[in-house]
């Protein structure tokens, strides 16, 4: 991961205010590996380096903010008895980060899927309050015509009577459409469609916000985004 200050990496661990971390570390009592930290502005990659705070090494866990190209076939789950996980995708260091998706792609949805610790930044992303848009590329079976555009922008109605709020369609290919919904309803692009007549053969999420799925990322691929990313969701 990214460097950190040491007086805020041992604050963030909740070990000890910011102010009482620079006082342990001036009094001697903080070690990087095996060197006695000068001050609390040297930087260090907790990934790589272990800290110890008089002799007893600390347990820092900082917010992890990740993208996926998230594949086919696969869970957006934390764990699964049968099935695997979105989280079985990542490495063990990962894994030990009380890491969950940031809402739900179906099994078989692909594209862009938020992984992340940090529980109020994925409540930001998935309350409707909040209008974070998130775009579907959607292939169906049948021809999208204008009366679609209409119908998903005055709102859809489910087959179970739920309204969906506004949306936006366009037409990419005749049976091909970019789907930007506010919401995140049970199956609710699929849904949205259905009741269109149109049956959903493969979804594929391209962005949240303004945050765009890296074209570089395979299915099944990951990176931590960058802070500057983090922001761009919620321009
Ligand atoms: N809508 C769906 O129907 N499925 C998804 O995976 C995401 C949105």
């Amino acid at each position: 991961m990214a460097l950190v200050r040491l007086d805020k990496l041992i604050a963030d661990s909740g070990l000890a205010s910011r102010r009482e971390a620079k006082d342990l570390i001036k009094k001697g009592k903080v070690r990087v590996d095996n060197f006695i930290a000068p001050n609390g502005e040297i930087k260090v990659d907790p990934d790589v380096s272990e800290i110890f705070i008089n002799g007893e090494k600390i347990d820092y866990k900082c917010n992890r903010y990740i993208m996926m190209n998230k594949p086919n076939g696969v869970l957006s789950a934390t764990e699964d008895a049968g099935q695997e996980t979105v989280i079985d995708l990542l490495p063990e260091s990962l894994r030990k980060q009380e890491l969950f998706p940031v809402g739900r792609l179906d099994k078989d949805t692909t594209g862009l899927l938020l992984i992340t610790n940090d529980g109020s930044f994925s409540h930001s992303i998935i309350t409707p309050k909040r209008h974070v848009p998130k775009v579907y590329r959607a292939a169906v079976t049948g021809i999208l015509d204008e009366s679609d555009i209409r119908a998903f922008e005055e709102g859809i109605t489910l087959s179970d009577g739920t309204k969906c709020m506004s949306a936006h369609l366009s037409i990419e290919r005749p049976s091909v459409g970019l789907a930007t919904v506010y919401e995140g309803k049970y199956h609710q692009v699929k849904r949205m469609f259905a009741s269109r007549g149109k049956h959903v053969t493969a979804l594929h999420r391209l962005s949240i916000g303004g945050l765009s799925l890296d074209e570089k990322l395979k299915p099944g691929e990951f990176r931590e985004l960058t802070e500057e990313e983090i922001n761009k969701i919620f321009e």
